[in-house]
């Protein structure tokens, strides 16, 4: 097991609800020290989502809060406010997490939850992206890192990547191949929101080179 020191750096939190790869990404860059900020904790709505293991792994605090434990959103989310919290989390970031936040946990955390979504916003909101962008027939397709707004995959777009559908694809080869783009533009995303480069401004989020500071 490996942990991290308690220093006052920055500290993201990642919700998930599966595999967890994005989340690992994060884990491993800010590990590697190309985040400058700390792994807080890992939160899953799915007491048995594939990420957890991966991450006690890495020594990196887990919990589990059941949404089906919860009569309704807002009481699910007061509960993963609070591990937020007991954690000292500073920045959370979703990572396939299927749940929309209720405006109590957004209001908590004003524009510091991030979300990645595999598409390129506004085009192929909600589930299957890859599927809805093959079955439209687009030529490009690829991933948006974007900040949370109440509703599904809207809020202001902080940085999208770009990535060719082939003739050949199919759903998993496409999001395999959109998947490496996610991991290393979440990570530079969070690599530049610590390092206080990110301006919003409305709904146009640009992001500072230090040449412009
Ligand atoms: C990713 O494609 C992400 O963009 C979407 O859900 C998937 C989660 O994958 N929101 P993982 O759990 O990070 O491996």
């Amino acid at each position: 097991m490996t942990g991290d020191p308690v220093t006052d750096a920055g500290r993201f939190a990642v919700l998930i609800s599966g595999r967890g790869s994005n989340m690992l990404s994060l884990v491993n860059a800010a590990r590697a020290g190309r985040i400058p900020a700390l792994p807080a904790v890992v939160i899953a709505n799915v007491a048995g989502a594939q990420g957890l293991h991966a991450a006690r792994d890495l020594g990196v605090p887990t919990a589990v809060v059941e949404h089906q434990a919860s009569a309704n959103r807002r009481e699910h989310d007061g509960k993963v406010l609070e591990v937020l919290r007991e954690h000292d989390a500073d920045l959370v970031c979703l990572a396939g997490y299927m749940r929309l936040l209720s405006p109590v946990f957004i209001a908590a955390y004003p524009g510091r939850i991030l979300n990645i979504h595999p598409s390129l916003l506004p085009a192929f909101p909600g589930p299957d992206a890859q599927r809805q962008a093959l079955e439209h027939g687009v030529k490009i397709s690829g991933c948006t890192v974007h900040f949370v707004d109440e509703q599904l995959d809207h809020g202001p777009v902080v940085a999208q990547a770009a990535v060719p559908v082939k003739d050949d694809d199919d759903e998993d080869l496409l999001s395999a191949r959109i998947l490496e783009a996610e991991h290393r533009l979440y990570a530079e995303v969070l690599r530049r929101y610590y390092l206080g480069h990110l301006v919003v401004s409305g709904r146009r989020v640009r992001i500072q080179e230090p040449a412009d500071e």
